[in-house]
């Protein structure tokens, strides 16, 4: 199905009139700045100062420079009709040293002129503490592996949400906890780079750990505040449907959604995976299931393809791989298109584990954007992409599952990790060389969808 100029399928008067509509973004993705006012140097500076770590070459020394321009920015989301913006906060820029007794004045004021500007705006602000920008004297110290990380997490979450807790209401403690432990510290194609399946794993327990044991300070420094996890979830099916490889789709299914999902809703760690990581099991000390289960108020899911899984024995630890499937949607990027794979996983989380509000954190497609000779960017597939999910969300709503916000990733082409300036991800198109912004074809839809207006017609 695609969607046509002349056709608003979906209006926003479809939705519950306090149904949050944001954008995402993420510190290191978008604000350069990375020594200004006394940021220390994170993970990620260092990861991409190694050559051949990133596609391009790049690191987001200076991104879109947002650090100089979220004033403009944060208009650009205002005119988009948004209610909401999810951003995160630099944990280099509030402990540039990691630790320490003080937290860096510039930082903190820096996010609190942010969220003042937010709320000028008529934005909810929406904030993340760890979008994956670990001061990298953490890191000299072992990183998330080491247990001492997690007290300086909560040490951190405690002087930002003292500071902002009057102002921010909504509180994400991490952004996908998976990317972090795994494509970090096993795949080392992120920050870190390590490429140990033991570390890993124990990484990912302390990430977990810590969103538990932040939680009570952000509650206690702002009252009425809102808390929960952002967690990268995907559908999955098997590659022929053959007990083996049904059986790999389950294993596959227990690292990527069931690790996550089973601690943080009180089951703790999927039996079958736990048996399977063998000498690899993370240390798990007394009580740190019953942290890592502290009630939460919501679920963030980031959604963007499913996954299709065959049987690989031998192959990685879980002996399963991934197979680009034939014949699928893809966006430039390569990632399967699949609205209907949002209401299945949708569906599912909310039967496996009823959370009381699911949020759509993060939702969103790259694809090769060209400017046309009028310097429009039409990019017309993001476009359907959106509206195609939001059609989906909309389902999912009246199959009475609690979807109470979505949030398109992204408000702006940005920094995209290992590649670097290569994929686009915005609403709002950036010329790197210029820094000018221009709002897309999407980011147009998005503004009339918003705005209730009828486009094209
Ligand atoms: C998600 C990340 C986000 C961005 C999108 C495309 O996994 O949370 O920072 O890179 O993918």
């Amino acid at each position: 199905m695609k969607i046509t100029d002349t056709f608003p399928v979906i209006e926003r008067n479809d939705f519950a009139s306090d149904f949050r509509w944001g954008c995402s973004t993420s510190a290191y993705q978008i604000e350069g700045a990375v020594d200004l006012d006394g940021r220390g140097e994170s993970i990620w500076d260092r990861f991409c100062a190694t050559p051949g770590n990133i596609r391009d070459g790049s690191s987001g020394t200076v991104a879109c420079d947002h650090y100089h321009r979220w004033q403009s920015d944060l208009a650009l989301a205002r005119d988009l009709g948004l209610n909401a913006y999810r951003f995160s906060i630099a944990w280099p820029r509030i402990f540039p040293a990691g630790a320490g007794a003080k937290p860096n004045l510039k930082g903190l004021d820096f996010y609190s002129r942010l969220v003042d500007g937010m709320l000028e705006r008529g934005l909810e602000p929406w904030a993340t503490l760890y979008h994956w920008d670990l001061p990298q004297a953490l890191q000299d110290r072992g990183g998330w592996n080491n247990r001492e990380t997690v007290a300086e997490f909560c040490k951190y979450a405690d002087v930002v949400s003292r500071h902002l807790g009057d102002r921010v209401g909504r509180w994400i403690t991490h952004n996908e906890p998976w990317c972090t432990a795994f494509i970090g510290n096993h795949e080392g194609t992120h920050a870190p780079g390590i490429r140990d399946w033991k570390t890993a794993l124990q990484v990912c327990h302390h990430v977990l750990l810590s969103h538990g044991l932040a939680i009570p300070a952000i509650r206690a420094n702002a009252p009425g505040a809102r808390v929960g996890i952002a967690l990268s979830l995907h559908p999955h099916k098997s590659a022929s449907g053959s007990p083996e490889d049904e059986a790999a789709t389950l294993r596959h299914d227990g690292i990527r959604n069931r690790w996550f999902l089973d601690p943080l809703f009180g089951r703790g760690y999927p039996a079958d995976i736990w048996k399977l990581c063998g000498d690899s099991v993370p240390i798990v000390k007394e009580g740190d299931m019953e942290a890592i289960a502290t009630a939460t108020d919501f679920l963030g899911v980031n959604y963007y393809f499913p996954e299709t899984v065959a049987d690989a024995p031998g192959q990685g630890p879980l002996a399963t791989r991934v197979i680009t499937s034939e014949n699928v949607e893809r966006t430039a990027f390569g990632w399967e298109v699949s609205p209907e794979g949002l209401i299945a996983l949708l569906q599912r989380v909310a039967k496996d584990y009823r959370p009381a509000e699911i949020q759509i954190t993060e939702n969103g497609s790259s694809y090769d954007d060209t400017i046309s000779k009028d310097g429009n960017i039409e990019d017309v597939e993001r476009r359907d992409y959106l509206a195609r999910h939001l059609i989906a969300v909309k389902e999912a709503i009246a199959k009475g599952i609690p979807v109470k916000g979505y949030f398109a990733w992204s408000l702006l082409d940005n920094f995209e990790w290992a590649e670097g300036y290569t994929r686009r991800f915005g609403v709002t198109h950036v010329d790197f060389a210029t820094q000018q912004r221009k709002l897309k074809l999407s980011g147009k839809w998005y503004r009339a969808f918003l705005r209730h207006q009828v486009i094209g017609a």
